[in-house]
């Protein structure tokens, strides 16, 4: 648990992995849950239920006309109050391919600006009859509190702070394991024994906490590479091992996940330069030469080229940075269609 590093109070709130609980209901369909609020919830059967699904969902995405019925008459509403640009667009892109009817809510433009509060704001779209609301939002926890508030939409955390971001771990899952296997290095369903080493901004990373957490469930070995002021104040109960020496950790590794420098979030002083942090923890090209052969190399995105990431290594064939995007339209399909699906058959629409 790392109190101490939560950037607000909100119930529920904290920034260890998976810490805050989502409110169960027997009828629903990811890992017996209504919402998909933390990676905890789902364990390995949930991730694995929703892989199996994303086969589906790829094979959609590649069709001519990459579009069926199996959402038509449902509404989701894209509550983001955080910049995005690839999560809102993915999710978007997967509910239209559903054929759901989709809503976007973008805070700059609605009345919080005249001083309507979250939870009013969340019970007037919801008294509009929705069906999903994903939320993105600067506090931690803040998906949770939506979800005491709603009654029958289901609620989908698409990042919370620096705590979760479920889909981007369940993207990152599906993406290691369709390229390892068509790398030929790995068949195991899971990611057993997998090397994995998440490197930089660890402490602002809702990423890495998800990640971590669906990596671990999968079977994999992970390896923070961070400064000690980026990464979290305690490392207690996270399933993982540090070091501070990128060099020695690359030539064992399955893959390279790089983290942005979240600036945005950094109310002190926690590098003595960016120069300083890319000559020492940067994936340069001759760094990205000392990883195995058929290694991959991620990131989440935004990408700052030339910071945490040599511009011409994001390029190499190694990187599967826009497979990660690719991937992650088809498994928010499939989190929409566990959630919302009405049954319908997976046809052309
Ligand atoms: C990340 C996010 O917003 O948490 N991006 C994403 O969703 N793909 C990571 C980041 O902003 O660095």
């Amino acid at each position: 648990m790392t109190t101490g590093t939560t950037t607000t109070t909100t119930t529920g709130a904290s920034t260890a992995p998976g810490s805050a609980s989502a409110p169960a209901s027997t009828d629903s369909p990811i890992g017996g849950r209504r919402h998909l609020l933390s990676i905890a919830d789902l364990g390995a059967e949930g991730i694995e239920e929703v892989m199996k699904l994303t086969d589906s969902f790829v094979e959609v995405s590649s069709r001519a006309i990459p579009k069926v019925p199996a959402l038509r008459g449902k509404t989701v509403v894209s509550l983001f109050f955080e910049e995005s640009t690839r999560t809102r667009l993915s999710f978007e892109t997967a509910a239209r391919r559903l054929s759901a009817d989709v809503m976007t809510f973008s805070s700059s433009s609605s009345s919080i600006k005249k001083g309507e509060s979250l939870r009013d704001t969340v019970q007037t779209i919801e008294a509009m009859g929705i069906d999903a609301v994903i939320v993105r939002h600067a506090g931690s926890g803040v998906p949770w509190q939506v979800s005491r508030w709603v009654h029958g939409p289901s609620v989908i955390n698409a990042g919370d702070g620096w705590h979760e971001h479920p889909t981007q771990a369940l993207l990152d899952c599906y993406t290691i394991r369709q390229q390892l296997r068509a790398r030929g290095i790995q068949s195991a369903p899971a990611l057993d024994g997998l090397r994995i080493a998440i490197v930089g901004d660890v402490r602002h990373s809702r990423v890495a906490r998800s990640g971590v957490l669906a990596f671990a469930a999968l079977g994999a070995h992970i390896t923070l590479v961070a400064p000690p002021t980026l990464l979290p104040a305690s490392l207690v109960g996270w399933p993982v091992e540090v070091s501070h020496d990128l060099e020695s950790v690359l030539p064992k590794l399955d893959v390279v996940y790089l983290l942005r420098l979240q600036q945005e979030r950094m109310i002190e002083a926690l590098l003595p330069s960016l120069r300083e942090y890319t000559a020492t923890y940067g994936l340069t090209r001759q760094r990205a030469g000392l990883l195995p052969e058929g290694a991959l190399i991620m990131h989440p995105g935004p990408v700052n080229r030339g910071v945490e990431i040599a511009a011409e290594v994001a390029d190499l064939p190694s990187s599967v940075i826009t497979n990660q995007v690719a991937n992650g339209v088809a498994v928010r399909m499939a989190v929409l269609y566990r959630l919302l699906g009405s049954g319908v058959e997976l046809a052309v629409a």
